[in-house]
C-alpha cells in the first residue's frame, strides 16, 4: 500500500458547461481538493474576468452536492490576438482568473479564437503577465507552418523552439507548459525547469500508452487526444520527466469529456481521453510501471498547488492493490452518453486498473 499524506490536485482539466459540466465535476471532486480549469468552453470561452467568475459559480454550483464548500477551482483565461493587458492583470489582481491559456488555432478542440506560437512572442499580454508573476499556460504545437498543414506527430517537437524564445524574451515570464508528450519537450524541461516558474503538467495517458496503443486493432478513438501519443522513446522521456522527482512537474489529466457521438463517428473523431473518474488510479499504475511510487505524492499533490500560489491539502489518501474495471457508460443529462476511460461493453477489452484510491 502506498499513503499519500496530501489530497490530489489536477493542474489541467476540462469541465465544458451546462450538463456535460454537472456531471464531470463530481468526478474531479471526489478525487481532487482543486484543479485549474481550461477556458476552452466554447459557448463562449472564457474571455473576461467576469465570463471566469461566472464559470467559478457554475462549477462550484456542480461540486457542492458531492463535497459542499471544499472544491477550489482555478479558473483560466483564454487568450486571443485581442485580449487586452489591463483586463488580465485586473482579473489575475481581483483573483477571479489564475493564468491565461495559449491555443494556437486549429491545434485542438475549440482552438480557432488563440493566439499561433509567431504571435504569440509579440502578444502585448507577455510583458504584462511577466511583470505581475501571471502564469502563461501553453498548448504546446505549432500545427500549421508556411501555409502547410504539419504532421501531427511532429507539431509538439516544433514548438520548442518558441518555448526558448519565450524565456529569452521574458526572462521572469512564469510558463506551464501543457501535458509533455514528446521527447524534445522533455528535454526542454529537463534543461529549463524551474520550481515556482517554468513548469509542466503531464496526462496519465502519455504516462500508461504510446502510439503503438492508439493504433491497436486499427485505431483507438477513446486514446485519441491532443497532443497525440508519440512513439515509445517519447513516452519513456516523459516517464523520466514525470518520475524524476522534480518540483517544476506536476499531474494535469488533461480530462476532457466528449460525447460519444462526437468520438465513434463514420467520420472525425473529437479529441481528448476522459480520465476524471480514475486520475489517481492512473497515475499509481503509471508511477508502479516506472518503480516511482514514492514519487507520486509529490506530482499528484503538492508541485501543482505551489505553483499557483496554494499549499497541498492534507488529507490521507491510502491507494491499495486492487483489480477491477470501468462497467459502466455515464448518461448525460438530454440523452447524450460519456464513454469514461477504460470502459468497453465487451469486459476483455476493458482497461485492467490495478490501484483503488481510499479516501479518508
Ligand atoms: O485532447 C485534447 N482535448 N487536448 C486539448 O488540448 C483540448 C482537449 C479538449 O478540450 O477536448
Ligand atoms: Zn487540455
Amino acid at each position: 500500500m502506498t499513503t499519500l499524506n496530501y489530497i490530489p490536485f489536477d493542474s489541467h482539466v476540462h469541465f465544458r458547461r451546462g450538463a456535460m459540466l454537472r456531471t464531470v465535476v463530481p468526478y474531479t471532486a471526489r478525487q481532487c481538493w482543486g484543479a485549474v480549469v481550461m477556458p476552452n468552453t466554447a459557448t463562449p470561452h472564457i474571455l473576461t474576468p467576469d465570463d471566469a467568475d461566472a464559470y467559478r459559480n457554475e462549477i462550484l454550483f456542480a461540486s457542492h452536492p458531492v463535497v459542499g464548500e471544499n472544491f477550489v477551482p482555478l479558473v483560466t483565461g483564454y487568450l486571443t490576438p485581442k485580449t487586452d493587458p489591463i483586463d488580465i492583470a485586473h482579473g489575475y489582481k481581483k483573483g477571479k482568473w489564475h493564468g491565461m491559456k495559449v491555443y494556437p488555432p486549429g491545434a485542438t478542440t475549440h482552438s480557432n479564437e488563440g493566439v499561433a506560437a509567431r504571435d504569440l512572442l509579440t502578444h502585448p499580454a507577455l510583458p504584462v503577465m511577466a511583470d505581475i508573476g501571471m502564469p502563461l499556460l501553453l498548448h504546446p504545437e505549432v500545427n500549421a507552418l508556411h501555409g502547410d498543414i504539419v504532421d501531427p506527430y511532429d507539431r509538439e517537437r516544433l514548438f520548442v523552439d518558441t518555448l526558448e524564445e519565450l524565456l529569452y524574451r521574458y526572462p521572469t515570464l512564469r510558463l506551464s507548459v501543457e501535458h509533455v508528450t514528446d521527447e524534445a519537450t522533455a528535454r526542454f524541461m529537463m534543461s529549463y525547469g524551474k520550481t515556482g516558474q517554468v513548469v509542466c503538467t503531464i496526462t496519465a495517458q502519455h504516462l500508461l500508452f504510446d502510439r503503438r496503443d492508439l493504433h491497436e486493432d486499427g485505431w483507438q478513438p477513446h486514446l485519441f487526444c491532443y497532443p497525440i501519443l508519440k512513439r515509445k522513446k517519447s513516452r519513456d522521456a516523459v516517464i523520466a520527466l514525470a518520475t524524476g522527482g522534480f518540483g517544476f512537474v506536476s499531474a494535469g489529466t488533461d480530462s476532457a469529456p466528449h460525447p460519444t457521438h462526437a468520438k465513434e463517428r463514420a467520420a472525425g473523431c473529437a479529441g481528448g481521453v476522459f480520465s476524471a473518474h480514475i486520475m489517481v488510479e492512473l497515475y499509481a499504475q503509471a508511477f508502479a510501471n516506472a518503480g516511482a511510487l514514492d514519487k507520486l505524492e509529490a506530482f499528484l499533490c503538492v508541485n501543482g498547488p505551489r505553483f499557483y500560489g496554494l499549499k497541498p491539502c492534507p488529507g490521507t489518501v491510502n491507494i491499495v492493490e486492487s483489480a477491477r474495471a470501468i462497467d459502466a457508460m455515464i448518461a448525460i443529462e438530454g440523452g447524450d452518453k460519456l464513454r469514461p476511460f477504460g470502459f468497453h461493453e465487451d469486459p476483455s477489452k476493458a482497461f485492467k486498473l490495478r490501484y483503488r484510491p481510499i479516501f479518508h
